[in-house]
């Protein structure tokens, strides 16, 4: 399995993260960062979660609390005040390590080989980690993350929310030259939380499958939710579950309209064919369009998650829950 560290902002798709992380890779330790709440907040839901689901043997290490640039938004409309409502649970019996998350990123990316870095939350840690030590860049096996969108955003008509709160973070992240899996929401709204997959949930019948249903009724009770962390790590455990293009992906950071999009290059992908504005197996690859070719884009730095095999993601989500 996998060395994988966790970074993330429990969250109720946060949670599904770790549930598929603790069952599918070897989870080295989760990092939080202020993002759908608070620090205090999500670091005691992450200890939470664990706890749920019995592995109380990974340690939590609070990392930021915020963006370095801009003060913190939080996303209390869509994960409640406690940042993860809906379960009635108890105060974790645990309590955070005391090391930094950042400090934990580096010291275990610079003394384990192979470690995979997946951030579900703001990237604020992750770039962070970077700036203390450059070198986890060429250590680092790759960054999966759960963030941006190909086309659009949510968080405003062109920025996703991880992106949004720290664009400055993310902006160092895809200019470090880690190797990037994006799961934007282009990827991640074909992941639809539907009445049927939270009985199926539920039907499972163990304490985790039903707190695990009991978030989704909080969090699909707001309308229109999708498991877009569940993405990120799903794609780790199972390459085959998504279909990706690599392409080239840069941050806004001063558009009035545009601040936090993941302004990506869909050049190489676009089609003569008049059903569809871009074409997966298109011909053209950056590498081989002639310069001067409108297919050439500029050059790629992330594999772009682009189609979801659904029904792969939710036999995974439930054979993982019924492993508990
Ligand atoms: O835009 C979706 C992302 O924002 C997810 O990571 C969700 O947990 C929230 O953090
Ligand atoms: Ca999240």
């Amino acid at each position: 399995m996998k060395n994988v560290i966790l970074d993330c902002d429990p969250g109720h798709d946060d949670a599904f993260a770790i549930m598929l992380a603790a069952k599918h890779t070897n989870l080295l330790g989760v990092t939080t960062v202020g993002g759908n709440g608070i620090l205090e907040n999500v670091t005691r839901n992450a200890l939470s979660v664990l706890e749920v689901i019995g592995r109380t043997d990974v340690a939590v290490y609070p990392g930021h609390s915020g963006p370095c640039t801009a003060p913190l938004i939080i996303a209390d409309n869509v994960h409640g005040k406690s940042g993860m409502d809906g379960p009635k649970l108890n105060p974790p019996k645990r309590k955070p390590e005391t090391k930094h998350g950042v400090d934990f990123i580096v010291e275990t990316v610079m003394h384990t080989d192979h470690v995979t870095l997946i951030a579900t939350g703001p990237l604020t840690n992750i770039a962070s980690a970077i700036n203390k030590e450059p070198k986890i860049v060429e250590r680092v096996d790759a960054l999966y993350i759960m963030g941006g969108g190909a086309y659009a955003g949510n968080w405003t008509p062109a920025a996703e929310f991880n992106i949004y709160v720290d664009p400055e973070a993310a902006y160092k992240v895809f200019h470090s030259g880690l190797t990037i899996y994006m799961c934007g929401v282009n990827l991640t709204r074909q992941c639809p939380v539907t009445p049927e997959f939270i009985e199926n949930i539920r039907n499972i019948g163990n304490p985790t499958s039903i707190f695990a249903a009991e978030l989704l009724d909080f969090f699909a009770a707001g309308g229109d939710a999708h498991l877009h962390d569940a993405c990120a790590v799903a794609w780790l455990v199972d390459p085959t579950l998504v279909r990706s293009a690599y392409l080239n992906v840069d941050i806004e950071l001063n558009g009035k309209l545009t601040r936090g999009m993941t302004v990506t290059d869909l050049r190489p992908l676009q089609t003569a064919k008049p059903e569809a504005d871009i074409d997966l197996d298109s011909p053209y690859r950056w590498d081989d369009a002639p310069q001067g070719s409108p297919f050439r884009g500029h050059e790629p730095n992330c594999h772009v998650g682009m189609r979801l095999d659904y029904g792969k993601f939710t036999q995974l989500l439930l054979d993982t829950l019924t492993s508990y």
